[in-house]
């Protein structure tokens, strides 16, 4: 099975915490072309009433909100959930004194423990490709919004992060890093909602990586898979001495992005969609 949604390996390795998800996010953060930011496009996209209840599925440390605590209408009763407890604790931790209320659960995306149309949206924010039966969460989600509801669940597309592999797979030809496409990206998203879903759009967010400092990217490398066991000692530095040379020959390590965000209505009626 794929690293990507072996639920095991995410949950013991990957995101046991926030710091792998935390080191690609820093690198994101200082090497983006686009300064405004993926948090703050993703808030502006959430076009909801000012008084609605939220569910965010697979939040993680709680950037979206952490991020945008002054924008939040003081009337959205939010509801954050992840598989990870460690993610739900370092979410709690990172929202314990901004000076609203969050509630928190612990919850499997496959299997969403709230009532019947309880929610008037709910987020997926880049996490339905990790998730192994996403027609199980798809249709759960569908589940737990009234009829009218919407759904907003970013990805990434094909390309995204290309580069990087490519970079580390020159350095490394026999390994493991290979640019690995995601099973619910922004070219096939549509199609796996639209069973589920009507009135799907497709929001791009408009973005590049240019990378100048070795650190970060390695930072980013040994957060992915298995790297840890891999880039070990004298194999780490040489990857640190080929990062930095291909850096001081090129300026700069250019990576494609492509990242954005389906927005999608909870049918009112049958009829809307084919399921
Ligand atoms: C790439 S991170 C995104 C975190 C957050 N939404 C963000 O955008 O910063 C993916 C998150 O999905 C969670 N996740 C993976 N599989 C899940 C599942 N089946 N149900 C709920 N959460 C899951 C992971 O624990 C992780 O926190």
């Amino acid at each position: 099975m794929s690293k990507l949604s072996d639920q095991a390996f995410l949950l013991s390795d990957q995101y046991g915490d926030a710091s792998n998800l935390d080191a690609r996010i820093q690198l994101h953060r200082r090497f983006s072309t686009n300064k405004y930011g993926w948090t703050h496009w993703a808030f502006d996209q959430l076009t909801l009433p000012p008084v609605c209840r939220i569910l965010d599925l697979g939040c993680g440390p709680a950037d979206l909100w952490a991020e945008n605590l002054d924008r939040i209408p003081a009337g959205w009763d939010i509801t954050l959930t992840d598989f990870s407890s460690g993610m739900v604790a370092q979410a709690r931790e990172n929202l314990r004194d901004c000076g609203r209320p969050f509630a928190f659960g612990l919850v499997d995306a496959q299997s969403i423990p709230y009532d019947d149309a309880s929610f008037d949206a709910v987020i997926a924010n880049h996490m339905l490709y990790h998730v192994p039966d996403k027609v199980k969460a798809l249709a759960e989600m569908r589940r737990a919004l009234r009829p009218g509801g919407k759904l907003y669940a970013s990805t990434v597309g094909e390309t995204h992060t290309w580069e990087l592999f490519e970079t580390i797979a020159r350095f490394d030809p026999e390994g493991q890093f290979q640019h690995e496409i995601p099973t619910y990206t922004l070219e096939n998203g549509a199609a796996q909602l639209a069973p589920w879903f009507s009135a799907i759009t497709l929001h791009r967010y408009e973005d590049d990586l240019e990378i100048t400092d070795a650190e970060p990217l390695i930072a980013y490398v040994m957060s992915m898979g298995e790297a840890k066991s891999v880039f070990t000692d004298d194999r780490l530095a040489q990857l640190v001495a080929y990062v930095n040379e291909q850096i001081a020959t090129h300026g700069a390590i250019r990576i494609t992005k492509d990242t954005g965000m389906f927005e999608a209505i909870a049918p009112r009626a049958a009829t809307e969609v084919a399921n």
